[in-house]
């Protein structure tokens, strides 16, 4: 993993923040090729804080959720104003972005401190070696608990980032979700769930309610100059700041074909160019996707951008989608 510092050497506090920030929103095979583009182009914490807030959006378009890029950048600006990284778990929870489990992975791993940052893989570790049987989110301190105690060890208290590492990977190969390997485990002989036989089935989650549906339709309009007509999203909100296809509203309903081209950004012969689904937290979003060509988008509100360039355009992985269905059906 290109964040880690190798054997003896002492980890950049820049760099161990940014991938936490990152694997908060993907796995870490997903990571990786953001996080190596992210660090070629802001390199360090200076390069970050001085870049414009659309430069940064755009390097993290496709890892979701971007209020957390906006506070990726505040806080690198506010760490430079400090002069660096605080090196303790207070200081780094008073930054921007900033929650319990992010300062405490930068404490153990950039900087010694001891203490056991929870993620998904921790709780289930966790879960499994105290044998939690309670349902999440429910069994969320009990796990805490076991997770804190493990980390009072004296070994893991000696090296707290490569214990915290430790028991990400140990979760992430070993201890996995469906299937945990307890014959390669080296913890196996200490898990109160391997010796009693449930190791498969904890930690047990209490019935998810269903995620509400939601539909729009959104409009590729391109022109013969190979330029699409793209919009920006209000600042603040759901991919607030990133750039969309024009579209319709988010609503509880599908929208019919009238209900949707009387909405459409200029009258032009418009195609259905077809669905697209996508999961967003809160919510399931489906989608349609109209597309017409023009001679020029001309007065059409918004911005033209070229085709070819969109790939380095900050457009969230949704739009991405839509512009996937529709370049597929021009093309077809
Ligand atoms: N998940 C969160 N932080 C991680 C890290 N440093 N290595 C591997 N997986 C992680």
């Amino acid at each position: 993993m290109p964040w880690r510092a190798p054997p003896g050497a002492v980890p950049d506090p820049y760099r161990v923040w940014l991938s936490e920030a990152m694997l908060q929103q993907t796995t870490v095979a997903a990571v990786i090729p953001y996080y190596e583009r992210f660090v070629s182009r802001f390199p360090d914490l200076g390069a970050l804080a001085a870049a414009e807030e659309a430069a940064v959006m755009e390097a993290w378009a496709g890892l979701g959720y971007y209020a957390r890029a906006r506070n990726l950048h505040a806080c690198a600006r506010r760490v430079a104003a400090l002069g660096g990284f605080p090196r303790d778990l207070a200081g780094l929870r008073a930054l921007p972005g900033i929650g319990p489990y992010t300062a405490t992975a930068i404490a153990a791993i950039a900087f010694g401190v001891p203490g056991v940052p929870v993620d998904a893989n921790v709780v289930r570790v966790a879960a499994r070696i105290g044998a939690v049987t309670a349902p999440l989110p429910g069994a969320r301190a009990a796990i805490e608990a076991v997770a804190t105690r493990l980390g009072e060890d004296p070994a893991a208290r000696a090296r707290p980032g490569d214990f915290a590492q430790a028991l990400f990977d140990l979760g992430a190969t070993i201890c996995t979700q469906a299937a945990p390997t307890c014959v390669l485990c080296p913890w196996r002989e200490g898990c109160a769930a391997h010796r009693a036989g449930i190791a498969a089935d904890l930690p047990r989650k209490a019935p998810k309610p269903a995620r509400p549906s939601r539909f729009g339709a959104h409009f590729w309009l391109e022109d013969a100059a190979g330029q699409v007509l793209l919009r920006r999203r209000p600042a603040r909100g759901l991919l607030g700041g990133m750039l969309e296809l024009p579209g319709t509203a988010w609503r509880d309903a599908p929208w019919s074909a009238a209900e949707a081209l009387a909405l459409a950004p200029v009258a032009a012969s418009w195609r259905h160019a077809g669905t697209v689904r996508h999961g967003f937290t809160h919510f399931t979003l489906t989608i349609e996707v109209y597309a017409a060509r023009v001679a020029t988008i001309g007065e059409a509100a918004g911005m033209a951008r070229p085709v070819a360039g969109l790939g380095a355009e900050a457009l969230p992985s949704v739009m991405r989608k839509c512009a996937a269905v529709a370049v597929e059906e021009t093309a077809g």
